[in-house]
């Protein structure tokens, strides 16, 4: 595990969005996995501002997202679908058929999740996946629990999600109690994973993170396990790393 700690917010999104372009400059059909939320939107500004200056093409790129709420249609301001094509994939040259993101209001929720997990494996996996952290240590919508499933999965949001979550709803009772996730293992399988946190809200799920002691209870941990997985995190994310962590990982600031 590669740590990264920048000084703020918008370090945090170049080191990300660097990441990115390199991967797609490497491969030009790269299947990318992405996230939702605050986190990765500077990332995602910086991407199009790299698009626009002609140094990334993504016509070749395919894409998976994470999770999606249950029972958000697609245009919905506050579905997963609305925000990635709002946010990114309508001001760069992805191609809509490469863009893959969970059906919430599927007929056939359980197809949809099986579905989903074989369109992964049929375009070869994922190359590069983009991971959140939330505040309770979940990495998709993958929330702590004593057994966590580990393909393509829906999953019964916490209260500690919702209440994160509801600062994008008019109200917390908006909040959708249930959405599709990937799995731990859909997210294992990816070839590198990028996991960003910022700000003194994630410290804590991110110092366990780091810790290498895996529970269920902080889903992020089971990253301790994949060969090639970059934290990179801002200042206040990294501030309760104790010493002797500190340590052992690479710190770049
Ligand atoms: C979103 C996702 C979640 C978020 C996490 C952090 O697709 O999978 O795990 O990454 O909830 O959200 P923010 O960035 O809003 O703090």
């Amino acid at each position: 595990m590669k740590v990264i700690i920048t000084v703020n917010y918008d370090e945090m999104s170049k080191k990300a969005a660097e990441i990115v372009k390199k991967q797609i400059k490497e491969k030009h059909n790269t299947v990318l996995g992405l996230a939702t939320g605050s986190t990765p939107l500077g990332m995602y500004k910086l991407l199009i501002e790299m698009y626009k200056r002609g140094e990334i093409d993504f016509s070749n790129v395919i894409t998976f997202n994470l999770d999606e709420y249950i029972g958000l249609s697609p245009d919905h301001p506050q579905s997963y679908h609305y925000f990635m094509f709002h946010n990114f994939f309508n001001h760069i040259n992805v191609k809509k058929e490469n863009v893959h993101i969970p059906n919430g209001i599927a007929e056939d929720l359980e197809e949809e999740c099986r579905k989903y997990e074989g369109e992964i494996e049929k375009a070869g996996g994922i190359d590069l996946q983009i991971l959140g952290i939330g505040v309770n240590g979940h990495i998709g919508f993958n929330e702590p629990e004593e057994s966590i499933e580990t393909k393509t999965h829906v999953v019964t949001l916490t209260e500690d999600t919702i209440n994160a979550n509801k600062r994008f709803f008019k109200s917390a009772e908006e909040v959708p109690r249930k959405a599709i996730t990937m799995g731990l293992g859909s997210i294992m399988k990816a070839k590198k994973i990028v996991l960003l946190a910022s700000g003194k809200n994630k410290a804590e799920a991110i110092k366990e993170t780091i810790k290498g002691q895996l529970t269920t209870k902080v889903p992020a941990t089971v990253l301790a396990l994949h060969p090639d997985v970059t934290i990179i995190i801002d200042k206040e994310a990294a501030s309760l790393i104790p010493d002797e962590d500190l340590k052992e990982i690479e710190v770049i600031i």
